[in-house]
């Protein structure tokens, strides 16, 4: 067993932590209190090739591993999580999909733009009524012949109007059931396409979350992905490997809110010596810490079966299910470290504690975690 990371991957890591620090920190306040997109940061983390990790070079990817993914989310999100969601979504729920399942032209047409981080892409699965229960769409995409006729709303789309290409998931055979769901590409522009407003969400502010809708839009039969009908099980698949990139983010918003208590605590004076003399606070930082490490070993291990072709969905859905409980907790304890300085914004501790609380809520909730645990752990 090999716990120590490559060359390469300190690499990847120490660069995602430089960029953190010198593009993401500047303007992270701002950003949260404006809810303004990271609109110049994404373009640079695309020139870096962050917004296409995974894929091969081929597609104009950077060709690294799973782990590499893992690391570079963890220090993004340890400084700005609004950010690293759009890295999440781009990399795993759009790019891994369309690399895995599309065609040679769709490969060329969609995944190649994304991957340079030339566009961004979203990946829209959930509706009004079909959060969890994803089986249940209400979206329809009726066969026409050559091209689906595309109805029906979509909620809580990340990257919602600052995409140029969409994947939709949409039922065309009610009969079927999740078996008669599709997966389209759906660009940008096309007639029928409209953007809802934008979401005024309590954390990742700096992201862009919106409802999508759709009315009577043409979406050619070659934008289909995947056999008819295979659009759940291309969504479930996609998710497995978005779940190790929002296990990332919640470990990042932990380890940045953990390494701003050590920091604190070392600084700050009460009752005549540095709160870190107090075993009060000792207590909760080793606690965090050992945490945090647990779930960076979950995060490594899902990255770890993924990279080596091993089946990983347990994996996935555990480190997200421990990275995003831990993540609430030790921000939790973070703000309360800091006490009143906490309850501000300058001391960031608040923003993480704000943004550590959709990491129990996306791409799968906790409650959906054990679902998928505990299915694996009985069968
Ligand atoms: N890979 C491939 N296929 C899979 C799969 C996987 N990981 N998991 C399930 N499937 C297949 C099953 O084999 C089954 O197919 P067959 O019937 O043909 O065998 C089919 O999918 C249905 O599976 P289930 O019977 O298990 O379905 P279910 O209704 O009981 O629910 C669930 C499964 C795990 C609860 C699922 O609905 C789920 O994951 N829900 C949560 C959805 C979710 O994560 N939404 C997030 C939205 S995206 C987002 O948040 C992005 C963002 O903006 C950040």
């Amino acid at each position: 067993m090999q716990f120590e990371l490559s060359e390469e991957q300190k690499m990847i890591r120490q660069a995602a932590r430089d960029f953190a620090q010198t593009e993401l920190k500047p303007g992270v306040i701002e950003r949260d209190e404006h809810q303004k997109f990271p609109a110049e940061q994404i373009k640079k983390l695309g020139e870096l090739g962050f917004m296409g990790m995974m894929v091969s070079p081929e597609y104009g990817g950077s060709g690294m591993d799973a782990i590499s993914y893992s690391l570079v989310m963890e220090e993004l999100s340890k400084i700005d999580a609004s950010a690293s969601v759009v890295v999440s979504v781009n990399n795993s729920l759009v790019c891994y999909g369309l690399e895995k399942y599309g065609t040679e032209e769709q490969k060329q047409k969609y995944l190649v733009p994304l991957a340079t981080g030339q566009v961004i892409g979203a990946f829209c699965l959930s509706e009004p009524e079909a959060g969890s229960d994803a089986t249940s769409q209400r979206t329809t995409a009726i066969d026409m012949g050559d091209h689906y006729l595309l109805n029906g709303t979509k909620n809580w789309i990340t990257n919602g109007s600052t995409a140029s290409t969409y994947i939709v998931m949409a039922q065309t055979d009610a009969e079927k059931k999740h078996r008669g769901i599709n997966a389209l590409i759906v660009e940008k522009g096309m007639e029928g396409f409209t953007i809802g407003p934008k979401e005024n969400k309590l954390g990742i502010r700096g992201s862009d979350t919106h409802s999508l809708m759709f009315t009577d839009v043409k979406v050619p039969k070659e934008n289909r992905i995947g056999d008819e009908g295979f659009g759940f099980k291309f969504a479930m698949a996609t998710l497995e490997g978005g779940r190790i990139g929002i296990a990332s983010q919640a470990l990042g918003i932990a380890a940045g809110a953990y390494e701003l208590s050590v920091q604190y605590a070392k600084e700050r004076q009460s009752f005549g010596k540095p709160l870190a003399d107090h075993q009060a606070i000792q207590f909760k930082l080793a606690d965090m810490a050992t945490e945090i490490d647990a779930a960076r070993l979950l995060c490594h291990r899902a990255a770890w079966l993924k990279d080596n072709g091993l089946p990983y969905a347990q994996a996935a859905s555990m480190a997200k299910l421990f990275a995003s409980e831990t993540a609430m907790r030790t921000t939790i304890e973070a703000v309360q470290i800091h006490g009143g300085y906490g309850y501000v914004k300058e001391y960031h501790v608040e923003r993480l504690m704000r943004d550590a609380k959709i990491t129990q809520i996306y791409e799968g909730t906790s409650e959906i975690q054990r679902i998928v645990i505990s299915r694996e752990v009985l069968k």
